[in-house]
């Protein structure tokens, strides 16, 4: 069985998101604002930091992938799913639980400059900022953590542990 040990508790997510929150509604007052949450790994913080905001925005969804079914990165980000939404003139805040190498916002930050939005920021809840190798900027970050594979709160290891309402890392058993 996979051993998990708690990394960030839900009260230390809670709080932090609370705070991401607070300050996105400050920078997004009086803007015409869309979260595009970026799934399947942003679902819960999405829907937790959306519920936070003071102001009120847009929210849609698009589903990549980059990572496959293991524990590190195929080095392909994927769109399986794309987003529909009329973003043009728009202000966007991508929204994901983890950024890694980068590729995934990189990649998305291209894909919707072509749709002429007002601006692109990112929020990430968690920031694996060691492992970096592209040059994309992250306006809001809750955590920056350090290079180990983690799941919960969004994250998955091969389909499990999206559901757990706390980050944790996965001991080899
Ligand atoms: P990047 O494109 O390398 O930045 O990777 C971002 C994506 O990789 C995230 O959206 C996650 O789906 C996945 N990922 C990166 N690190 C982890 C991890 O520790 N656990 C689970 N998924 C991860
Ligand atoms: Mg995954």
């Amino acid at each position: 069985m996979t051993d998990l040990e708690v990394y960030l508790d839900a009260e230390t997510i809670a709080g932090r998101v609370k705070e991401l929150a607070a300050e996105i509604s400050r920078d997004y007052e009086g803007k015409d604002t869309v979260l595009i949450g970026i799934l399947k790994g942003a679902a819960l913080f999405l829907a937790d930091l959306s519920r936070a905001l003071t102001i009120p925005v847009g929210i849609d969804i698009l589903h990549a992938s980059s990572y496959g079914d293991g524990t590190t990165s195929s080095g392909v980000v994927c769109i399986t799913r794309d987003s529909s939404c009329d973003v043009k003139d728009r202000h966007l805040i991508l929204v994901d639980c983890i950024i890694d190498s980068g590729r995934t916002l990189e990649t998305l930050v291209k894909h919707f400059r072509e749709r002429q939005p007002a601006s692109i920021e990112a929020v990430v809840l968690l920031d694996k900022k060691e492992r970096r190798t592209c040059d994309v900027a992250v306006r809001y970050v809750g955590f920056t953590v350090p290079d180990r594979f983690l799941v919960g709160y969004g994250l998955d290891q091969g389909g499990k542990h999206r559901n757990l309402p706390y980050v944790a890392t996965v001991k080899p058993s």
